[in-house]
């Protein structure tokens, strides 16, 4: 079914991003989304912990960018539906000045895009559709160039997103991003493993398959690959929940199996 944009929302079909939603208690995901998900639970019930977890690490990876880093220019790739506080939000907070783009491959995403492109009037929104296995697509769109400068530093955001893609897709398109940006930029990452409850991974990674989406849940050697070259951050590449928690944050009680993410901030030399 097309929405009046004329995009194909593929209702009738689970949709990852939209599953996402509805672990995060959103609203934008229909009965065939739910029932997947419903399926994903029995498969692994903490899986809206694990997103809750997740989209906290993004915050605070991002805040860090801002305010500690100081960086202003951010390119988030495999947005998923808007939640808020969005990504340029949290770093709109810290720098009104902040310029984002936005790049997800989905059209459902690009049907809610006007939510991340509420930009603080002192700083820029962008969203763009485009795939992450064509890095090239992405850092040539017009929309991306006429957004940042490659000549200053950009905090690449790739949160949930490597573990959708094969290994050579992600390792090729990790590395022409890493190529791309200057010194100073960042990369943060957080990635499913099976590393702390393989076999809850392995239930819920089947469940994904039979809906059509291929999930590469990887271990932590492997994830520690995507940083090669750069540094890695302070505490290094964690359970997600150790990144820098803060210390109110109410997934602090969860445990590392609830989460089966791994995730970390590092910095271009
Ligand atoms: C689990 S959601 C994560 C959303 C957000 N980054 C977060 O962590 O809250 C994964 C997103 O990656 C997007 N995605 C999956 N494969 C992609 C690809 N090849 N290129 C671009 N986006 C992709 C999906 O459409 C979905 O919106």
């Amino acid at each position: 079914m097309n929405d009046d944009s004329g995009v194909d929302l593929a209702m009738d079909r689970a949709h990852s991003a939209r599953m996402y939603d509805f672990y995060l208690g959103g609203i934008t995901n229909f009965p065939a989304d739910r029932e997947t998900a419903v399926q994903a639970l029995q498969a692994f019930p903490a899986a809206p912990i694990a997103a809750r977890i997740n989209r906290r690490f993004m915050h605070r990876a991002t805040r860090c960018a801002a305010a500690e880093l100081g960086i202003r220019q951010f390119l988030d790739i495999g947005t998923g539906i808007p939640t808020s506080p969005n990504l340029h939000e949290v770093a709109q907070q810290q720098a009104p000045a902040s310029r984002v783009v936005y790049a997800d491959n989905d059209p459902i995403v690009l049907a809610h895009a006007q939510a991340l492109l509420r930009s603080h009037s002192d700083g820029t929104t962008a969203y763009l559709q485009a795939d992450a296995r064509d890095a090239d697509s992405i850092l040539t769109h017009p929309t991306l160039t006429g957004a940042l400068d490659f000549n200053r530093p950009i905090a690449l955001s790739l949160i949930a997103l490597l573990h959708f893609l094969s290994d050579d897709d992600a390792r090729t398109a990790v590395d022409r991003l890493k190529a791309a940006l200057p010194s100073g930029s960042t990369l943060a990452i957080s990635h499913a493993t099976p590393d702390f409850d393989p076999e809850g991974v392995a239930r819920v990674t089947a469940t994904y398959a039979r809906a059509g989406t291929s999930v590469r849940a990887r271990a932590r050697d492997e994830i520690e690959r995507f940083f090669g070259g750069w540094e890695i951050l302070e505490p290094g590449l964690v359970p997600t929940r150790h990144w820098r928690p803060d210390p109110d944050d109410p997934t602090g009680t969860t445990t590392d199996a609830e989460a089966s993410t791994y995730a970390a901030l590092a910095r271009k030399p």
